[in-house]
């Protein structure tokens, strides 16, 4: 059995990262085993050009290069030999960040981009191959998009602690990448817009319910956060 490839995506502050623990817990009592990764990282190497990445300031060729690099490292070492073994893999972001982040926040040639998702995700034997995907560009198979309104987000934010490169983006940048999202989401059925503005417990039920209505899990479980 191949495994499930689940990401989460939204705009810093919307609240995307809190609730991997509880997914977590959910698909383990389905009785799935569970990989939980993240990007930019999710290996040695590609933790270390997180580093860079969050910190240092860069063009912006540059640091879709670096998040693509990582992304590779993942990639073979990590997300596909997971989802090789059955595993689920919960991973708090992947490429659709960097076509929000890089692509509509930075402004970024989205084309490269595209190329650069081919080359890193598509398997091919004469680029060193993933090994399970054929020539098919890796995707994941369900994305959960938490959609909050940038101002929201940036008051959350606020003084929640010391921000890095891209939290301490003005929240026009963050309009954009939400825009991006938007237009990310709205070209592909992986997409589960998640209502981020809503309360904690209440953003949780509506990811167990996208997860149970798409046939990902047998039932509520009533793991709660
Ligand atoms: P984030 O996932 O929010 O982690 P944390 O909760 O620890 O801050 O931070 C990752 C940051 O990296 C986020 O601001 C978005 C940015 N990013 C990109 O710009 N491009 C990418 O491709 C990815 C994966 C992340």
């Amino acid at each position: 059995m191949r495994g499930l490839f689940l990401t989460l995506e939204g705009i810093d502050g919307a609240g995307k990262s809190s609730h991997i623990d509880a997914l977590a817990v959910l698909f383990k009592a389905q009785g799935r085993t569970v990989t939980r990764t993240r990007e930019p990282g999710g290996t040695p190497l590609a933790e270390t050009l997180r580093g860079l990445i969050l910190e240092q300031p860069m063009d912006a060729l540059t640091e879709s290069l670096l998040v693509f690099a990582a992304r590779r490292d993942h990639v073979l070492k990590v997300i596909e030999p997971a989802l090789a073994r059955g595993d689920v893999v919960l991973c708090d972001r992947f490429t659709d960040a960097t076509f929000a982040y890089q692509g509509a926040g930075r402004g970024f040639d989205t084309t490269v981009l595209s190329t650069l998702e081919r080359w890193v995700q598509g398997g091919r034997a004469d680029l060193g191959g993933a090994s399970s995907a054929g020539n098919a560009l890796l995707q994941p198979d369900i994305t959960l998009w938490f959609d909050l309104a940038p101002a929201i987000a940036a008051e959350r934010l606020a003084g929640a602690r010391v921000p890095d490169k891209f939290e301490s983006q003005p929240v026009e940048f963050f309009r954009r990448v939400a825009a991006g999202y938007a237009e990310r989401a709205a070209g592909a059925e992986r997409f589960v817009r998640i209502d981020a503005s809503q309360a904690r417990d209440q953003v949780w039920q509506q990811i167990e319910a996208a997860l149970f209505d798409r046939g990902l899990i047998a039932r509520s479980t009533g793991a709660s956060i």
